[in-house]
Order: C-alpha cells, then sequence, then structure tokens
C-alpha cells in the first residue's frame, strides 16, 4: 500500500496516540515472568507488540483482553515451544525474550524473524548472555538459547543499547549472582522502571564511569496493575508536523515524558518550537505529562552524540523538522541507525535528497542544510521501515508538493492508526 500526503491544511485539535511501545513489551514479558496476573492499561495493539504476545504464548503464558480493552497476563510457568519462535520485524522481542529464556534453567527455544530482523546485530545481547555462562551464540538469527542458571556480570553497555541492558538484566533475574550494567550514556529506563513496579529491586549510581544499574536482591515478581502511558516516538510525527505546518496547534495527552525519550522535544524547544507540558503526574512509575505544539519558525540544531539515547528512534522526525530550519543543522554519534529496522541514516539522507533538500551523511554524523521551506514532490523509497516511511509523509504536510510513501504497510508495527490519527487533526494523507 502506498500514501501520499499533500500540504495544505493545519492541523489541530487532540492526537490520540496508542501506547509506548517499549513499555508495552516490557509490560507483557515482565508480567509473563511475574507470579499471578497483570492487568495491562493502554497496551500498544500493533504488529510488534502482537509478536511479543505470540511469542510468549508460544512459551505456554495465557494472555487475554478483557472487555474493557486491558489486557491481562497470566504469569509463571514458562515451558520450550515447540517451534521456532517468530519475533516478526521486532528486535525488541527478540533481544529481551533471548535475555529472558536465558536464565530459565529447563527452558529453550530457537528465535528467528522476518527478512529485516535477521539481518540486525545479535552479538551484543548474546556474547554479554554468554559470559554470564549461558547456552547461546551468533550475531543473527535463528540463534538456539538453552535456558539455566547464570553466572553475575559486569557489563560496560557500550554501544549504549537499552535492549542489550533489558535482555542482561531479565536474564539476572535468575540468579543471586551480582549483575550490573554500567552505562556511560543512559539509555531509556523502562526496564528498571517495571521491575520495580512488579516488587523487583534496581539500584541506579551515578559514578564517574557513568550510570551504574544493578539488580537488587529481590529478583522473583508478582503481577499487578500497570498502566501504559502514550508513546513520545510515535506523537512525534503529529508533534513535528504541528511545529511545520503554518497555523498548527497540536496537544498529546498522557505522554511519556521520561528524560531519556525526550531528547526530540528539547531539541525541538531549542529549535524555537512552541512547546508547553503541562498535568505532568507519575502512572506506574512513568513520568507523564500533556504536549501541545504550536507551528513556529525553527532554527537548525546541534545535537551530540551524547544526546543520541534519547532521542534514538526520533531522528527521522528531526531530521524533517530540521530540513524546515532556515540554515545547517548537525546531529552527531548516528552509527546505530545503520542497524534499525532499516539503514535509517541512508533512507533519510536519500528521501531528504528525493524532496530537494541538500544532506550528506559524514561517518555517523548527518547534516541537513535548511533553507526554511521544503519543494516535496517525490516518491520515498521506505525499505520497509514504518519510521521512515511516517517521517516523510510528515515531510509532505509541510512541503509545497506532495509527497508519496512506496510502502506504507509497516506502518502497523508501531503506529497502525497512524492515518487515522493525522486525518482527525485534518492533515491530508491518502
Ligand atoms: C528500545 C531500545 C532502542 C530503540 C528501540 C526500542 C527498547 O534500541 O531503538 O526501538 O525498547 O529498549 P537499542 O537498545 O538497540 O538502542
Amino acid at each position: 500500500m502506498k500514501l501520499v500526503a499533500t500540504p495544505g491544511s493545519p492541523l489541530n485539535g487532540e492526537a490520540a496516540i496508542p501506547g509506548d511501545k517499549s513499555c508495552s513489551h516490557r509490560a507483557l514479558i515482565l508480567g509473563a515472568m511475574a507470579q499471578g496476573e497483570t492487568r495491562i492499561h493502554g497496551l500498544l495493539e500493533s504488529d510488534d507488540i502482537e509478536a511479543t504476545a505470540r511469542a510468549i504464548e508460544a512459551f505456554g503464558i495465557g494472555i487475554d483482553r478483557a472487555a474493557d480493552g486491558d489486557w491481562i497476563v497470566h504469569g509463571g510457568g514458562w515451558r520450550s515451544p515447540d517451534a521456532p519462535v517468530d519475533c516478526g520485524n521486532s528486535g525488541t522481542t527478540a533481544r529481551l525474550l533471548m535475555g529472558a529464556v536465558a536464565g530459565m534453567p529447563g527452558v529453550s527455544a530457537t528465535f528467528t524473524g522476518d527478512a529485516s530482523l535477521l539481518a540486525r546485530p545479535m552479538l551484543r545481547v548474546t556474547a554479554p548472555l554468554a559470559r554470564m555462562g549461558a547456552k547461546i551464540g551468533g550475531d543473527r538469527l535463528p540463534i538456539a538459547v538453552g535456558g539455566m542458571r547464570l553466572g553475575g556480570i559486569e557489563h560496560r553497555n557500550v554501544p549504549a543499547s537499552a535492549q542489550v541492558k533489558s535482555a542482561i538484566l531479565l536474564a539476572g533475574l535468575g540468579t543471586a549472582a551480582p549483575v550490573q550494567i554500567v552505562e556511560p550514556i543512559p539509555t531509556r529506563d523502562h526496564s528498571e522502571i517495571m521491575l520495580g513496579q512488579l516488587g523487583g529491586e534496581v539500584g541506579v549510581n551515578d559514578t564517574p564511569e557513568g550510570w551504574v544499574v544493578e539488580l537488587g536482591q529481590k529478583r522473583s515478581l508478582q503481577g499487578r496493575e500497570l498502566s501504559i502511558g502514550a508513546d513520545p516516538s510515535s506523537a512525534a510525527f503529529p508533534l513535528v508536523a504541528a511545529a511545520t505546518v503554518p497555523g498548527s496547534d497540536v496537544m498529546v495527552r498522557g505522554m511519556i515524558v521520561n528524560p531519556l525519550r525526550t531528547g526530540l522535544y528539547e531539541t525541538l524547544e531549542a529549535m524555537g518550537a512552541n512547546i508547553e507540558l503541562s498535568n505532568e503526574r507519575i502512572q506506574s512509575g512513568e513520568i507523564i505529562a500533556d504536549i501541545r505544539v504550536r507551528h513556529s519558525t525553527l532554527r537548525p540544531c546541534e545535537v551530540g552524540a551524547e544526546q543520541i539515547p534519547a532521542m534514538i528512534d526520533e531522528v527521522p522526525a528531526l531530521a524533517i523538522a530540521c530540513a524546515f530550519a532556515d540554515g545547517e543543522s548537525l546531529i552527531e554519534g548516528l552509527a546505530e541507525l545503520r542497524a534499525k529496522e532499516s539503514d535509517r541514516l541512508g533512507a533519510i539522507v536519500a528521501g531528504l535528497a528525493a524532496c530537494g533538500v541538500a544532506a550528506t551523511a559524514d561517518g555517523d554524523s548527518l547534516r541537513i542544510f535548511g533553507r526554511g521551506r521544503v519543494r516535496g514532490g517525490a516518491r520515498i523509497a521506505t525499505q520497509g521501515d514504518h519510521r521512515i516511511a511516517m517521517a516523510f509523509l510528515t515531510l509532505g504536510l509541510a512541503a509545497e508538493q506532495p509527497v508519496e510513501v512506496d510502502e506504507a504497510g509497516m506502518i502497523a508495527t508501531s503506529f497502525p492508526a497512524f492515518t487515522e490519527v493525522m486525518r482527525s487533526l485534518g492533515a491530508d494523507i491518502e
């Protein structure tokens, strides 16, 4: 399915953004590792989360959808599945579940996925798990894991990856040995927060070497109710559209504003975007707030490598904002973008060029030479990447000519209602 975004209409109103993808994966997986029932409110319903739910069911875990839309996970009692576990397009599913299973004596499984996932690096997870004593190896799926009682580890999380940190923490739940992760640049801490919600214990210390994340002695989890806030990575698209389309004013309620996720919004503010946060509150251990973005003139930005983990999935959206700024933007430290669902760095540069915006990727730095206005009028190759598709449709709404994306089906991995939500704000996407 292709989609075309046509410029001209301002975006106004409240955007109904679904639950956060990272937290949704974790709620299902940790709920399945806990004893008893975990009731999840606001779970994202998308292909990636479906992949996690199906994968957990393959281990014998029961999952139901209640009449009110909540999801209920009946935790405990994992057994080995009969067939390879298909993680679809989802790196988080594969990496977190490999960690979980590695620490479960007597449970074993082989993990696989779609063509994009089969091409993504896994050694970053299998190497530290093997150092803990796990029966696991290899850099590409399919990968077999044989669960056992593991030893401890002290792992330096470089390149910065929340998935790697989470895999180690989940593996560590099955041992009493010391499990420590040192993060020179901190990454999203949703696993740590949710482990605390379910009765686990994770300590965090700020040291000269970085943040030291450590499992405490309480490592058995109890099911409970969890509520998931709106996903800042999905909200990025309507909110960048609001910042770039003249006359726009868009609100997202209850969005996760965990500071390890808000790099895009801080950068947009530094670019002169009109952003208002209100009603900050805590929900299931996470900070959420209402966020309102109105159109304004944007300046170019400079983003250093240490800022990237807090906006790793938002770089395509940020690149679109930079295209509309007048001047040269520089975003550094993007090597990891080449190992996402596609080579995102290459896809951003090629897409911007097709839309008449000069951009270069030099090593792991991205330069975008904005002129305050963007021609558009292009057909974008998404390379099967949901965030590239949504980013260039967003660009099309503020450009001079419509933008078409060649394949929009993958948007369902993270934000199935993207088109409806954008249309409800007044966007012309067909
Ligand atoms: C995620 C961590 C990030 C991010 C991914 C989700 C997570 O990946 O890009 O979309 O849920 O932990 P890395 O851990 O590979 O940086």
